[in-house]
């Protein structure tokens, strides 16, 4: 766009924007945090190849987003009240794990965004969708798909985020759709299997206090709360609190629908993640995707060759694999096994006796398993 014309854009459009619309409201247009509607960012002495902006690049935005702008002098010099506090995003890029090679503009419109302030951070305002904080994208999980989607071809890549939350698939976290699971018994109120979340409930900033959203962290995985992923380490409300926030501990560890949590997990000191996808899995129930590229590690074929998980309902299952040595082929839970672990029935369990994937339609009750029950 060349000078002049946008001198004559920007002139017509302080009028119909200073009259906008109420929902497109948000502290840029806010007259209690900035001396002036447009000046503070557009000046008649502006970066070349910008509509007239201050500064060029994401700096344009960390001059008023940093601890910098705090200053009362520095403030009114950047064209804003002192009654205006925005949020400090560069304390946020110098953590361990920002959110690399993507740019504030990337996912923020900077004019009529609806506001983001949506009171304070509390784990429960979870269970409702969020809208993109950018225009042209109706929700978060969208803009956030809209780069971590579908990179793989045939889903044979492990971070094809939008592959693993599709609602077709037999189980996922609830971010694309409700969820299809009906017995999560850990599920702390008010979430219920009716419930929706988004992204940023997990990968947000691990400070309570500070600026919200995905921009950075201390932890791993730009992670909003601790998640162990390491064998070997003590389990505790700390080491997974990102589930434990959602998923209420005594619950899973003592009175859930897999019985062996507790031996897995405090006993054997083997993290969530060795079992369970925080995404979602495209041919098992429960998050498990034993049988599919994923990041797990220490996990191998069963004696037989075979490597799955396969459920016959809530509160019953089969694993085939070898973990660290010891072979499941299967090692099971609930009906059709024994105290150990071991099939009561180890002849029904041959190397193809059963399909290798079960599906399940979103919202069905999972039916026993078809194999199993012809067999009895
Ligand atoms: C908080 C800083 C900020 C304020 C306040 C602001 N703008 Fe902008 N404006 C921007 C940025 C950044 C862009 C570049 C948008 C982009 O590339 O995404 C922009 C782009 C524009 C453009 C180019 C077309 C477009 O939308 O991309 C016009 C015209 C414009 N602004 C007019 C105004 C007017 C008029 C006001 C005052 C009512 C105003 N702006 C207030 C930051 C601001
Ligand atoms: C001239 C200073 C200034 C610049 C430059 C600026 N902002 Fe802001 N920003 C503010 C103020 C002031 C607020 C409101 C803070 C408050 O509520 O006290 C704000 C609020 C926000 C919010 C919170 C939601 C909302 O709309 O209120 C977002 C998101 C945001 N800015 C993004 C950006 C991005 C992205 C850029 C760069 C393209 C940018 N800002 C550039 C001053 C600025
Ligand atoms: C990957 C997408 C993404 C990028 C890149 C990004 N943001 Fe954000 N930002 C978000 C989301 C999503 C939220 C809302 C989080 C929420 O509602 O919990 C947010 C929230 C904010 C807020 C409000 C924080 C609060 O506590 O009220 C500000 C200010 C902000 N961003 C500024 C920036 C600036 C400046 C940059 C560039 C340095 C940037 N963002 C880069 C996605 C992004
Ligand atoms: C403009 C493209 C873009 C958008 C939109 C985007 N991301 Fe990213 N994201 C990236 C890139 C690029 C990386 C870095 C990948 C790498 O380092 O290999 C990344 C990395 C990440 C990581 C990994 C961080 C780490 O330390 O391992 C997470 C988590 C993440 N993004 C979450 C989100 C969320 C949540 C949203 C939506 C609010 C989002 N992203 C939107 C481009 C994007
Ligand atoms: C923001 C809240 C939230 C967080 C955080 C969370 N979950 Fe969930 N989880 C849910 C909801 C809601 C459901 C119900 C989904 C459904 O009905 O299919 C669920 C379901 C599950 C299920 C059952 C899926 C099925 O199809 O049977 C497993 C397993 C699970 N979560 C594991 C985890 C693990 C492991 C973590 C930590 C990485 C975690 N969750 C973090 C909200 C959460
Ligand atoms: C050894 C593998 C394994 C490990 C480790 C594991 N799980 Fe599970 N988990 C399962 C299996 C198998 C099921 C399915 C139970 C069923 O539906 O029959 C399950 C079910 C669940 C469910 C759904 C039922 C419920 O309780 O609401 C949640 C939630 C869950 N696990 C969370 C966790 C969390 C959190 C951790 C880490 C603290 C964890 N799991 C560690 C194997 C594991
Ligand atoms: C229930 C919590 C939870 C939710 C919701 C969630 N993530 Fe994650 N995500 C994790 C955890 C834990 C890890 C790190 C362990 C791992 O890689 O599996 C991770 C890893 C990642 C990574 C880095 C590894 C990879 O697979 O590329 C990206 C990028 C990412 N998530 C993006 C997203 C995006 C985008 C969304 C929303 C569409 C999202 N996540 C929703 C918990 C979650």
């Amino acid at each position: 766009m060349s000078r002049l014309p946008l001198v004559a854009v920007v002139a017509i459009c302080i009028g119909a924007m200073a009259a906008g619309p109420a929902s497109a409201f948000s502290g840029h247009q806010d007259p209690a945090k900035m001396v002036s509607s447009c000046t503070p960012c557009h000046s008649s002495h502006g970066v070349t190849n910008t509509p007239m902006l201050r500064a060029a690049g994401d700096e344009f935005c960390l001059a008023c987003h940093s601890l910098r702008s705090a200053d009362p002098q520095r403030k009114r010099s950047l064209g804003m009240s002192t009654s205006a506090h925005p949020a400090d995003i560069e304390s946020e890029l110098r953590k361990p794990y920002p959110h690399r090679w993507a740019l504030c503009r990337d996912c923020h419109s900077v004019h009529g965004v609806q506001s983001n302030r949506g009171g304070p951070v509390e784990p429960f305002s979870i269970g409702q969708v969020k809208a993109s904080t950018k225009r042209g994208f109706d929700t978060e999980v969208d803009l956030c798909l809209s780069c971590h989607g579908s990179r793989g071809v045939g889903g044979g890549d492990p971070h094809d985020l939008r592959n693993l939350l599709d609602p077709r698939n037999p189980s996922y976290h609830p971010l694309l759709a409700v969820g299809p699971a009906r017995n999560v018994p850990s599920l702390r109120a008010p979430l219920s299997t009716d419930a929706r979340m988004n992204c940023t409930d997990c990968h947000t900033n691990d400070d309570p206090n500070g600026a919200r959203g995905p921009h950075g962290s201390r932890l791993e995985g730009m992670l909003g709360a601790s998640m162990n992923t390491q064998e070997g380490q003590p389990e505790s409300e700390t080491a997974y609190a990102l589930c434990y926030a959602c998923h209420d501990r005594q619950i899973v560890l003592e009175q859930d629908a897999f019985p062996l949590h507790n031996e897995h997990v405090v006993d054997e000191r083997i993290p969530c993640r060795s079992c369970h996808d925080p995404h979602g899995a495209t041919s098992a129930l429960a998050l498990i995707r034993f049988n599919e590229p994923t990041v797990l590690t220490g996990v191998t074929a069963s004696s037989s060759g075979s490597l799955r998980y396969e459920s016959m309902g809530s509160g019953s299952g089969a694993c085939f694999l070898t973990c660290h040595g010891v072979n499941h082929d299967p090692l099971g839970y609930g009906a059709g096994f024994d105290s150990k672990g071991l099939p009561l029935m180890p002849e029904m369990w041959g190397r193809d006796a059963l399909p290798g994937a079960q599906r399940r339609l979103p919202g069905t009750r999972v039916a026993p398993s078809p194999t199993l029950e012809r067999r009895k």
